[in-house]
């Protein structure tokens, strides 16, 4: 399968994915990684994994149709079978998911449909939650809502920081967007002929 990965920043579950490729737990292939901040981390990594990359910095076009439309240009260049977000911190447009119905997968730390949004692991302290976690979703024009692909948990201390907290939702994020992935990837071989 081929991969266009979306970040916003650090990456770190972009390289999760990577190394899965390269430890031959995933069959896929990263066509290319895809900024919308020049300042991402996770270009670097990127280039230093020998992948393609490309800079679509939102904040040079004046709407946000007008940034997901150049967005689905550059990324159609690549052809993806999937469209991966990872840490992409922009909220896309109906026009935008629509053009990938099915396709397009997210990470969000939080066991949904709870804690949508921003800010899901201190929601998830005050909540007083004994269990918390992460979760791999299609996208839907909805903020994260969309049917869930695989879920991991974690469980909440009682002396958890939202730091703390985040550190052990993000190792389980780690294993869980390769293991989502291949599970999309090989219910897609089961079903071709
Ligand atoms: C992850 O916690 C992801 O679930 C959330 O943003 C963070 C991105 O981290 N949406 P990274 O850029 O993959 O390191």
């Amino acid at each position: 399968a081929r991969l266009v990965i979306l970040i916003s920043g650090r990456g770190s579950n972009m390289l999760s994915i990577i190394q899965a490729i390269q430890e031959k737990h995933l069959d896929a292939q990263i066509a290319a990684v895809i900024s919308n901040r020049p300042d991402a981390a996770g270009i670097v990594s990127a280039q230093q994994a020998g992948i393609d990359t490309q800079l679509l910095d939102h904040k040079s076009f004046e709407s946000r149709e007008a940034f997901d439309a150049s967005l689905i240009q550059v990324i159609d260049r690549y052809q993806p079978d999937y469209v991966v977000l990872a840490g992409f911190m922009r909220i896309l447009t109906a026009e935008f998911v629509a053009h990938y119905a099915g396709k397009l997968i997210n990470i969000h730390p939080s066991l949904l449909p709870k804690f949508k949004g921003l800010h899901t692991h201190q929601r998830a302290l005050e909540a007083g939650e004994s269990e918390h976690g992460a979760s791999v979703h299609f996208v839907t024009a909805e903020l994260d809502d969309g049917p869930v692909i695989l879920q991991a948990k974690v469980p909440v201390m009682a002396d958890d920081s939202a730091e703390t907290l985040a550190a052990r939702v993000l190792e389980q994020e780690h294993m869980l967007y390769p293991a989502a992935l291949k599970k999309l990837i090989d219910e897609a071989k089961a079903n071709t002929p």
